[in-house]
């Protein structure tokens, strides 16, 4: 797992899950401050990937207030597709005509029903229920309890907070944050912040300082 905190740990944990017959967690790289409690798990930063050839890696950063870290760890690895693992706990229930990515996340409680297509290093956390036809692109975030109805399309690196309700066939713009609770009635557009019940726009997206919008609003 590149990233050993909250969302990191939960993967680790859904990982062991699916897989409890193997030692198939080999442990976190991490580019953060030291983290005692870890400390035997940690085995070096994240860069230490390209040295461990035999592994497989999940990007386990889902930060609300830095949504982009995903998408720019993936990039700055530059790894190849195969290098990347797909997390599906096996508590989450995925159709046999949906198709989740490579280096995805599908946490306990998570349903996808008919002909759902979930992009590559999409974070899927409980309990969240993505119903038929929808498409979630890549580095998208579905925080606890998020709702899609029919037919929606949540763009690149949209992050959706817990419990928002996204009403069928709406869009939703790539990099834009949802926030909790929220009742989306209509389309959202690239790079927006929407809240409330109906939701509407709070502000544009805050980048985090370092990244410039072509690399968060591709
Ligand atoms: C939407 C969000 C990103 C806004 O964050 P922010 O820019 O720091 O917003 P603030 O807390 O400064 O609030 C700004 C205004 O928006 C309102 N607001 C913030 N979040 C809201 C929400 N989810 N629903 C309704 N209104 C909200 C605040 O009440 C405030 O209104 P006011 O100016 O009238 O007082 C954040 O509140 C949110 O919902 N993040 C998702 C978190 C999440 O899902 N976490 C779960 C996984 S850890």
């Amino acid at each position: 797992m590149a990233g050993a905190g909250g969302f990191g740990r939960e993967t680790a944990d859904a990982l062991r899950a699916q897989y409890p017959d193997s030692d198939v967690f080999a442990g976190f790289l991490d580019d953060g401050p030291p983290r005692p409690r870890l400390a035997d798990q940690v085995l070096g930063p994240i860069d230490a990937i390209h040295d461990l050839t035999a592994l497989r890696l999940v990007v386990s950063v889902g930060n609300p207030r830095d949504y982009f870290a995903r998408a720019r760890i993936v990039e700055r690895l530059a790894l190849p597709e195969h290098r990347y693992a797909t997390v599906v706990h096996p508590f989450a229930q995925v159709s046999q005509t949906s198709k989740v990515g490579s280096g995805s996340v599908l946490l306990a409680g998570a349903v996808l029903t008919a002909d759902a297509l979930v992009g590559r290093h999409v974070a899927v956390m409980p309990h969240v229920v993505v119903t038929h036809d929808v498409v979630v692109g890549d580095y998208a975030t579905l925080a606890s309890g998020v709702r899609l109805g029919g037919g929606t399309q949540i763009g690149e690196g949209a992050y959706l907070g817990s419990g928002a309700l996204i009403r069928e066939g709406v869009r939703i713009g790539a990099w834009a944050q949802i926030g909790m609770g929220a009742v989306v009635l209509r389309d959202v557009p690239d790079g927006e912040v929407w809240v409330g019940n109906p939701a509407h726009r709070l502000r544009d997206v805050r980048r985090p300082a370092g990244l410039t919008p072509e690399a968060a609003l591709r």
